[in-house]
């Protein structure tokens, strides 16, 4: 038998109250601030739960170093503090422990940074040294939000009798549009594994068994660019179920989010969420995830463009193309400066510039005053719904690029001018209807917009490959887009049809889906679904920009692990165990390469 543990916790630091006073205690925790009083020493002891004031006379801590991120034990009297010493901005401080004996669990070398919430560390520094990045309670509370957020969602399904099932990880190529990432076979020389970019095939397979209603947190996997909004790997919320339509997948997650965020946050959210059609988001926020916070909506001026003198204009639209404004109220008050700082963000996107306009019904100012004479000005400002006063800009040139170039000028302007009103937290949004397919710029080939599997409006798919509409489906908040799903194909006619439209042959349809074709083959119900990026809800939730930083251990922009190093090299013979031989330049040659 060992001997009695010395240090075990009988509180957590941010436990203790003025209804504990005299009671003996003891806490574990880590030195977050000393200060030293001759004589004694004051010092705040963290844990995740919070920070307690001890207070060492130099006696009882003889022989123990209270460095900062030392792992202590202190044991002591819960004391009530003076009435001037009460710290009212934390749970605890009211009282303090005067400690009696304590003890050092873990010495702690110099941190590299502060763990205060407030810190101006790079960031590549905080990811090396993750662990200590994540003692910061700012970071704790992210974790902690994250869990309960994911806890309430699990239960939000399990009442509506949805049933947890897990999919494979080491699994075939789900195809959503990324690279995979590929796990070589050491079993079957020269095969290949691939993580699943989503669990998408299993989760239809599972209706086709009678599952009927499936949900999983599922970790993805793909290699792809990374952005604040993205990661390599992630976790999604998917879900999937059988005998339905849009209306019923709608319903039953706008239900889970009421519950979800009622338990995790406490807030009440509206329900049912508005639905608009993809071609109408594009026409009227040049965005298939409009934040509808605001308004500012896009105006097609075209039927003036085409007969101005403006060349750019009229012949954008002689080209086919478009020519569509913006206009911000009140906005004639706009520096030159701050008008050119507009046009240098519109050439972000694209654009070959921005032309404006201080509407008047005289004619106004700008660039576009000299095609503005006479009942010029006032059609105009008739079409754009403007007042002398406004700002109006403007971009022509084909309609996706229009599209783009004031859909983001659009956003950028919203948080510069600061748009959104009070009380506007959560404007969900199902964004439904996108087009089936899109062209590849590259091949021309065609391809999905959502993924193979979605279902067309149509069945009999009859018509311009182009204008095919699909039952997919966005829900947007507040300008991101949290998820995706549709109404599946679970006619295997239907799907052979669509595989040969995204010109993949009979023989690569067996090879790749074969399965899913054989399981359509077999009484599949109709079926749809949907999943939730959880990494990106969860920093919404919390007024994140990143998703960084409600992930544990996130990767760098370079896809790497900074503080565990991975991708690594690996032996020889590893590599020989799995049949696979590098190309990879040797690492001392690559070196020289770089020199
Ligand atoms: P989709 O590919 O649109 O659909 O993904 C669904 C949601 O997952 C999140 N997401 C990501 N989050 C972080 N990092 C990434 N790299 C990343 N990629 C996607 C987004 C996105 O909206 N199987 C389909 C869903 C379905 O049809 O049911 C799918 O995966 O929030
Ligand atoms: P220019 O006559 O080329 O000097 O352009 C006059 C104005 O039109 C300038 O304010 C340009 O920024 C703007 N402009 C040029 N090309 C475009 C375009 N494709 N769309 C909108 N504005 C443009």
């Amino acid at each position: 038998m060992t001997a009695e543990c010395t240090w075990r916790r009988t509180h957590t630091c941010g436990e203790l109250r003025a209804e504990h006073v005299g009671q003996v205690v003891t806490l574990n925790g880590w030195v977050s601030a000393r200060r030293d009083h001759g004589g004694i020493y004051f010092v705040d002891l963290r844990d995740r739960y919070g920070l307690t004031q001890i207070v060492l006379t130099t006696s009882v801590a003889e022989g123990i170093k209270l460095s900062p991120e030392d792992c202590l034990s202190v044991r002591g009297a819960v004391v009530s503090r003076d009435a001037a010493n009460v710290n009212t901005d934390r749970p605890t401080g009211e009282i303090e422990i005067a400690v009696s004996s304590v003890e050092t669990l873990s010495s702690a070398k110099l941190p590299p940074f502060e763990i205060i919430d407030d810190l101006d560390t790079a960031v590549e520094t905080r990811l090396q040294y993750r662990f200590l990045d994540l003692r910061r309670p700012t970071m704790q509370a992210k974790l902690m939000h994250r869990s309960r957020f994911i806890g309430a969602m699990r239960k939000a399904w399990l009442a509506r009798d949805f049933c947890e099932i897990e999919t494979p990880v080491l699994t075939k190529a789900t195809p959503e549009g990324a690279r995979d990432y590929l796990v070589p076979s050491r079993v079957h020389a020269g095969k290949f594994y691939a993580l699943p970019q989503s669990p998408q095939i299993f989760k239809q397979i599972l209706m086709v068994s009678g599952m009927d209603r499936y949900f999983q947190v599922a970790r993805c996997f793909r290699d792809e660019d990374l952005r604040a909004d993205r990661q390599p790997e992630f976790t999604q919320l998917d879900m999937e179920m059988s005998f339905v339509e849009e209306d019923d997948v709608f319903a039953v997650w706008e239900g889970v989010m009421v519950d979800t965020f009622r338990d995790a946050m406490g807030v009440e959210v509206e329900a049912p969420f508005p639905r608009m059609p993809w071609a109408e988001a594009m026409a009227r926020f040049g965005s298939d995830k409009p934040d509808i916070r605001f308004g500012m909506e896009l105006i097609d001026v075209a039927a003036w463009a085409k007969e101005c003198e403006f060349k750019v204009f009229s012949g954008a639209i002689e080209a086919g193309g478009r020519v569509m404004g913006l206009v911000i109220e009140g906005g004639a008050e706009m520096t030159r400066k701050e008008i050119n700082a507009l046009e240098e963000v519109a050439k972000t996107y694209g654009a070959k510039g921005l032309a404006w306009w201080k509407s008047a019904e005289g004619g106004g100012a700008g660039p576009l005053a000299r095609f503005c004479a006479d009942d010029a000005a006032p059609r105009l400002m008739e079409i754009l719904g403007a007042k002398e006063g406004d700002l109006c800009l403007f971009a022509a040139g084909n309609q996706s690029l229009v599209w783009r170039i004031l859909g983001e000028l659009r956003v950028h302007l919203g948080k510069k001018l600061d748009l959104v009103g009070e009380g506007q937290d959560w404007r969900f949004l199902w964004v439904t209807r996108f087009p089936m397919f899109e062209r590849d710029a590259e091949s021309g080939s065609w391809t999905s917009l959502h993924h193979p599997f979605t279902a067309p409006q149509d069945w009999d798919l009859a018509g311009d490959v182009g204008t095919l509409e699909s039952r997919a489906y966005d829900l947007v908040l507040n300008g991101w887009e949290l998820g995706s799903g549709s109404i599946r194909i679970h006619r295997q006619d239907v799907q052979s049809r669509i595989f040969e439209i995204l010109g993949i042959s009979p023989e690569d349809q067996r090879n790749k889906f074969g399965f899913l074709l054989d399981a359509l083959a077999y009484g599949a119900p109709p079926h749809g679904g949907f999943a939730m990026g959880l990494d990106r809800i969860v920093a919404l939730t919390l007024g994140l920009d990143s998703i960084r930083d409600v992930v544990a251990f996130p990767k760098t922009a370079s896809a790497a692990d900074a503080m565990c190093d991975a991708p690594s090299a690996v032996e020889a013979f590893q590599l020989a165990e799995i049949h696979v031989a590098s190309t990879a330049p040797a690492p001392a040659a690559a070196a020289q390469d770089d020199a």
